[in-house]
C-alpha cells in the first residue's frame, strides 16, 4: 500500500516535471550539446543561492541573472501541482518552523494561514496539516536537539513510512545549551549516516532531503545575556564548519541538499531580524523557492 502510493506520487511528480523542465532549463539546440544537459543542471544547482536583496520594507529578493538557469518563483498553484499528494516532513528548531510557515504561505490563502498560525507557533509543539483539495500533508516535528532528529529518523526507518520531502535542521539549541562544536559534529555525523540509510538501495524510492544551515546571528540583538555570551560569531563559525566537515550536503558527498539559511540571512541583513536570530519571512520564502527549484532540477 505504502509503496504503491509512493510510486504513484512519483509518477505524477515526474510527468509534471517533464513538461516543466522543458521550460525550466535552456535546452541545448543541437544534438552534440546534449551531454551538457546534466552539466548545466549541476551548474544551476550551484547557482540556486545566488540571490540579491532589496533592503526595502518588507525586504525583497530575486535571483541573479543567469544565461543558463531559469529559476522560477513558485506561484501557489504551481507549487501545489508539483507537491500534489506529497508528504512533507520538517523537523528541527524555530528555523524549520519558519520554513514550514513559508511553505504554507505559498500553498494556502493568506486568510487561511492567519487562522492556523497560532497553532503552528504554539511553543515547543508539533504541528500537522493536510490540505485535502491538494492532497498535500505537512508535518512539523519540534526537534530542537540533534537527538530528537535521530529519534525521528529511527522511527521513519522502523515504520517504513518515508516522506517525499524531508527537511531537517538544528544547532541553535545545541550552541546555547551544550556549546560544544565537536560534540555537535559527532551528532551530525550520526544524522548523516541515518539519513543515508533511509535512501533505498534500488533508488526507486527517493526522498528529497534538505538540511537547513544556521542563520547569521546578530549578537547585539540576541534577547538574553546567556545567548549573547554563548552564541558568538566564533561559535557560530565553529558550528558551521562542522556542517561542512561532516559532509552533510550533496556537494560534499552527503545525502542533503543544503538550504543555506546562513547565506540568505547575511544577504537580507541585520535589518531583517528583530531578535538577531529569527528573520523576515522573505528569507524563508527564498529558502522554499530554492528548495522547490532544486527538486525540479534533481528529478530530471
Ligand atoms: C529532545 O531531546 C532532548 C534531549 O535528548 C529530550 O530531553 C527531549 O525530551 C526531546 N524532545 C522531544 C520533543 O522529543
Amino acid at each position: 500500500m505504502g509503496r504503491w502510493r509512493l510510486s504513484r506520487r512519483k509518477l505524477l511528480f515526474l510527468s509534471l516535471l517533464c513538461t516543466s523542465l522543458l521550460l525550466f532549463l535552456h535546452l541545448p539546440t543541437s544534438p552534440h550539446h546534449f551531454s551538457s544537459f546534466s552539466q548545466s543542471s549541476s551548474l544551476c544547482l550551484s547557482r540556486l543561492h545566488r540571490i540579491s536583496w532589496t533592503h526595502s520594507s518588507p525586504p525583497a529578493w530575486s535571483w541573479d541573472k543567469s544565461e543558463t538557469c531559469h529559476f522560477r518563483r513558485f506561484s501557489g498553484k504551481y507549487a501545489s501541482e508539483i507537491l500534489r499528494d506529497a508528504w512533507i516532513l520538517a523537523a528541527g528548531d524555530s528555523q524549520a518552523r519558519l520554513v514550514v510557515l513559508a511553505l504554507l504561505r505559498l500553498l494556502m490563502e493568506p486568510s487561511e494561514v492567519s487562522t492556523i498560525e497560532p497553532d503552528l507557533f504554539r511553543r515547543h509543539s508539533d504541528y500537522q496539516i493536510t490540505l485535502p483539495d491538494k492532497g498535500i500533508k505537512v508535518d512539523f516535528i519540534w526537534a530542537p536537539y540533534e537527538s530528537n532528529i535521530t529519534q525521528l529518523l529511527r522511527d521513519i526507518r522502523l515504520t517504513r513510512r518515508y516522506p517525499d520531502v524531508l527537511i531537517l535542521g538544528s544547532g541553535l539549541w545545541h550552541m546555547l545549551h551544550i556549546t560544544n562544536p565537536a560534540l555537535y559534529g559527532t551528532v551530525l555525523a550520526e544524522i548523516k549516516q541515518m539519513a543515508e540509510s533511509l535512501v533505498e538501495p534500488s533508488g526507486s524510492l527517493h526522498s528529497h532531503m534538505f538540511w537547513l544551515g544556521l542563520p547569521k546571528l546578530i549578537n547585539s540583538k540576541l534577547n538574553t545575556e546567556e545567548k549573547k555570551e554563548k552564541m558568538t560569531g566564533n561559535m557560530l563559525e565553529a558550528y558551521n564548519k562542522e556542517v561542512n566537515w561532516r559532509g552533510m550536503s550533496k556537494e560534499s558527498g552527503g545525502p542533503f541538499t543544503l538550504l543555506d539559511i546562513g547565506l540568505l540571512t547575511r544577504g537580507c541583513g541585520p535589518l531583517c531580524t528583530l531578535d538577531g536570530m529569527h528573520y523576515d519571512g522573505a528569507v524563508y520564502d527564498a529558502a522554499v523557492n530554492i528548495m522547490l527549484n532544486s527538486m525540479l532540477i534533481d528529478s530530471q
